[in-house]
């Protein structure tokens, strides 16, 4: 039986105000929320048990995924009183593994959208033996994520976590939040207690001169943590650029029950919700409107979320914002440059702007 964990707790602070009443990888990104996305592709690697290591908001992943029937997988729930951290979330997952102490347990951020080889990451791992792998990637700038430098053979020599001063940016490659461990190293972890995986487990692994390896591709990678990357994940899935099995790449997904105006224009990888609206002449490119969002005429939203039921009265423009779920912005609002709109705010006519803007 392969199992997988996923690491789900976060409080997804970046998104907020999305995540106030839906924990981060719960957020649809094209109709799909992200843990849907990452299960399909783990069954399809030969996953068969997945535990969600659940924090923050416990119950929407309950009663989104239930048992996991639907999905094709058997679904558990490892919830935390209080956050444990990556480490400490691990630990406490691995009480509901059945796997024996020399078999490979993956483990995944639960914000990413990847399209790394499950398969042969697990394959790799159980051939060299190895007491962690890791999927590396690389990006032009690592500075938000974990550094993972290596050496020729992909054995880790280090970890620096979020690095600060320009010396510490050793290497491009980082941490693409997914681990194949071998069960007896998860139940080294100390148990009770907040534990970084990053900061502490790793290093800790390579103190003790344990093989720690890091497989760097080429595949698709996007941690959807922030407002931007999110948009744009959800786009690449609707334009075919993210891995999505089963789907046909277009231009706009529209789904059930959305109501789109002949003469709008929808471009860029935009998803319309269940139940949204898009009226006469409106231009949505690369946005994500929730279901039962409605946008009315003229309106321009680029780049942006807008939340479930919320509306966006004629003639608004709304680029690179957040609106929350049920708020309305009324007729005359320029919203741009970062801008969020939390849930149930109702926003008369105003120009927001911000000093990049101007
Ligand atoms: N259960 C549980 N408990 N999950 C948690 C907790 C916790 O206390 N804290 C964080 N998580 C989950 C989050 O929900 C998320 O899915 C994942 O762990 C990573 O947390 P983020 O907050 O998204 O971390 P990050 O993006 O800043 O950095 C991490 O991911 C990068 C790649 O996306 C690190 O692992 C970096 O090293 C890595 O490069
Ligand atoms: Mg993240």
């Amino acid at each position: 039986m392969r199992e997988a964990i996923l690491l789900v707790g976060g409080q997804g602070t970046r998104l907020r105000p999305l995540t106030i009443a839906t924990p981060k990888p719960m957020l649809e990104v094209a109709g799909v929320p992200v843990t849907v996305h990452q299960i399909e592709r783990l069954r399809s690697a030969g996953i068969e048990r997945v535990i969600l290591g659940t924090s923050y908001r416990a119950d929407v992943f309950a009663e989104g995924l239930g048992d996991g029937s639907d999905l094709g997988v058997e679904i558990l729930y490892a919830v935390e009183d209080e956050p444990l951290g990556t480490g400490g979330a691990i630990r406490h997952a691995a009480d509901l593994l059945v796997s024996g102490p020399n078999d490979p347990v993956a483990v995944l951020n639960g914000d990413v959208l990847s399209g790394v080889d499950y398969a042969a990451l697990i394959a790799g791992h159980i051939a060299a033996d190895a007491a962690v792998t890791l999927h590396l990637t690389r990006v032009p700038d690592p500075r938000r994520y974990g550094l993972v430098p290596t050496d020729p053979h992909g054995r880790v020599l280090e970890f620096r976590e979020k690095p600060t001063t320009p010396e510490e940016i050793v290497t491009d490659q980082i941490n693409a939040g997914c681990y194949i461990f071998r069960r007896s190293v998860i139940d080294h972890i100390p148990s009770g207690r907040v534990v970084s995986v990053e900061r502490e487990t790793f290093p800790a692994l390579l103190a003790a001169d344990e093989l720690v390896r890091g497989v760097v591709d080429d595949a698709y990678w996007l941690d959807l943590g922030t407002p931007q990357d999110f948009v744009r994940g959800s786009a690449d899935l609707v334009l075919g650029h993210a891995p999505w099995p089963g789907h046909d790449p277009v231009d706009a997904l529209v789904l059930d029950g959305a109501v789109v105006d002949s003469s709008a224009r929808l471009t860029g990888g935009s998803c319309v919700g269940r139940g949204a609206s898009v009226g006469r002449n409106a231009q949505v490119s690369g946005s994500v409107l929730l279901d039962g969002a409605q946008v009315g005429a003229g309106v321009r939203v680029s780049s942006s979320v807008v939340g479930a039921g919320a509306v966006i009265e004629d003639g608004a423009i709304v680029v690179d914002a957040v609106i929350g779920d049920r708020a309305r912005i009324k007729a005359g609002n320029e919203l741009c440059a970062g801008a969020r709109v939390w849930p149930d705010v109702i926003l008369g006519p105003t120009s927001v702007r911000f000093s990049s803007d101007v």
